[in-house]
């Protein structure tokens, strides 16, 4: 598979075989991932990868948080309202999911189960935790950002899917103190990774893109 190859079939796995990938596999695409760009190449990321009972207990520690009325607290800011442009392609992804997969994201309840099966990673036989130290500035989430594409990247080349996820960052003080990250860490990002299952319903929906003209502008 050639570089935009791989960029363009990408996209998110929500479901995932059973099997775990094997660690010599997963460190391959780490290894691949740090290559990626950093201001002054300083590579303000760490990895955690949770499997087994360990990812299994994570899992129910979540579901329990939520189901005990505890609201989420990452350490990176949900985004309570977007700009016009945004919103309108946030409203387009959910009426498409809906019409193409019965999903109505829109429907509290709907999202409810939503967030209970992001917190059960897919069924994915991995989460993979991306962190870094929170004194870090923007730009260090920034690349951080661009770590975790090409960890997608080097994924996907590989034949495993995964799913980047802000809800499994929704109990960070929680999710930390479980898994030993310190607390002067910051928590930025969840992702499910494992060997997608292309046979399951909830893959077969594709999101699409703004056309590039109402992205680009040329100068001359
Ligand atoms: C920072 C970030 C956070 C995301 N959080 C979630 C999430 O919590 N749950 C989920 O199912 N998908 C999540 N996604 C996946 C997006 O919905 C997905 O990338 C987007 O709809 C484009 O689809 P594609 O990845 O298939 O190209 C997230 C993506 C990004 C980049």
């Amino acid at each position: 598979m050639d570089a935009i190859d791989c960029i363009k079939s990408r996209m998110s796995i929500r479901a995932f075989k059973p099997e775990p990938v094997p660690q010599e596999l997963l460190k391959e695409i780490i290894e691949a991932a740090k290559w990626s760009p950093s201001y002054k190449n300083t590579q303000p990321w760490e990895v955690m990868v949770v499997s087994g009972a360990k990812k299994a207990a994570l899992s129910t520690m979540m579901v329990e948080l939520l189901e005990g009325g505890e609201e989420p607290a990452p350490d990176l800011t949900a985004p309570v309202s977007w700009p016009p442009a945004q919103e309108t392609r946030i409203a387009h992804l959910f009426k498409r999911r809906c019409e193409e997969t019965g999903i109505n994201l829109a429907d509290p309840k709907v999202a409810r189960t939503s967030k209970i099966v992001n917190f059960k990673f897919y069924k994915a036989p991995h989460a993979v935790y991306l962190f870094q130290d929170n004194s870090l500035s923007q730009w260090s989430l920034f690349d951080l950002g661009l770590f975790a594409q090409s960890l997608m990247l080097a994924a996907h080349a590989n034949g495993l899917g995964t799913v980047p996820q802000a809800f499994a960052t929704d109990y960070a003080r929680q999710i930390k103190a479980f898994l030993s990250i310190p607390g002067s860490k910051r928590l930025v990002l969840g992702l499910s990774l494992g060997f997608p299952d292309m046979d399951s319903p909830a893959n077969k929906f594709r999101t699409d893109r703004v056309p590039t003209e109402e992205l680009v502008s040329w100068v001359e």
